[in-house]
């Protein structure tokens, strides 16, 4: 055959081979195409404009408990407490707060009351339970005869929150900000080391007791960091529910007769 027909009978023996489907042209020996190694794509070079800003890091994730128990475990006195807490950074409730409240009272005290953050007239005043509430709450234990500036101190009492800032409008304080605060609080309680401890509504048994439900468990003693506990209704519920007083009532009698023990 010569060099045209060559061509021709080539052109069609191809022809025919596409007709039946082949892509691809196949070479004398085979080729194992697994076996190849895939080179990844060659990452464009980013085009950064000549005056851009320099790119933002990416956030780093910070564990705000950790820091919170390092600092609670440093302080070894209540005033160095409060300074580790009011240096805390890590929550957000700090940044909308005119005030760092953070306790109440005298700090030898045998009963030691938590509430929850603070209000209002607390963030104003820099101190806890001084708005309605608070005062209710001082008539109350001045009934069995406990006060905040109590002249005998083992009838005096002393009193702290969850939350040493106080929450924006008013709202419960969140499961994470109870989490962060909680090195504190524990440290807290450590460092008064008060005879009983009495917790004011639900946010003070979610953080130390785990669980609310403050109508079942109010004026059942319980123990927390090794201490004995009585949940109470907050005052603020007792504002508002004046018929609820009589268990408050009773469960502050509970608490005077554990006193003369
Ligand atoms: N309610 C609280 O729980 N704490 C305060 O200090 C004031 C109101």
């Amino acid at each position: 055959m010569d060099s045209v027909s060559d061509y021709w009978n080539d052109r069609a023996l191809l022809e025919w081979q596409v007709e039946l489907g082949a892509t691809d042209a196949i070479l004398d020996a085979p080729v194992d195409r697994y076996a190849l190694e895939v080179a990844p794509p060659k990452p464009k070079p980013a085009v950064v404009a000549k005056d851009a800003p320099p790119p933002i890091p990416a956030p780093v994730e910070v564990d705000a408990v950790s820091i919170a128990r390092a600092a609670a475990a440093a302080a070894a006195d209540l005033p160095s407490l409060a300074t580790a807490v009011q240096a805390f950074e890590h929550c957000e409730l700090k940044r909308g707060a005119r005030s760092f409240v953070f306790a109440d009272g005298q700090a030898a005290a045998r009963v030691m009351i938590i509430g929850e953050a603070p209000g209002s007239e607390e963030d104003r005043a820099g101190k806890p339970f001084v708005g309605r509430a608070g005062q209710l709450l001082d008539r109350m234990f001045d009934a069995i005869n406990l006060g905040r500036a109590h002249q005998d101190v083992t009838r005096s009492i002393y009193i702290t929150n969850v939350m040493p800032w106080r929450p924006p409008s008013n709202r419960t304080p969140e499961p994470a900000e109870i989490a962060m605060m909680l090195p504190f609080l524990e440290r807290h309680v450590g460092l008064a080391d008060p005879d009983v401890i009495v917790l004011m509504g639900n946010t003070p048994c979610q953080a130390l007791l785990g669980r609310t439900g403050i109508t079942r468990m109010r004026g059942q003693w319980q123990e927390v960091l090794g201490k004995p506990c009585l949940p109470m209704f907050h005052p603020a519920y007792l504002l508002r529910n004046t018929a609820a007083k009589r268990e408050a009532w009773a469960d502050l009698l509970e608490l005077n007769a554990r006193l003369k023990l």
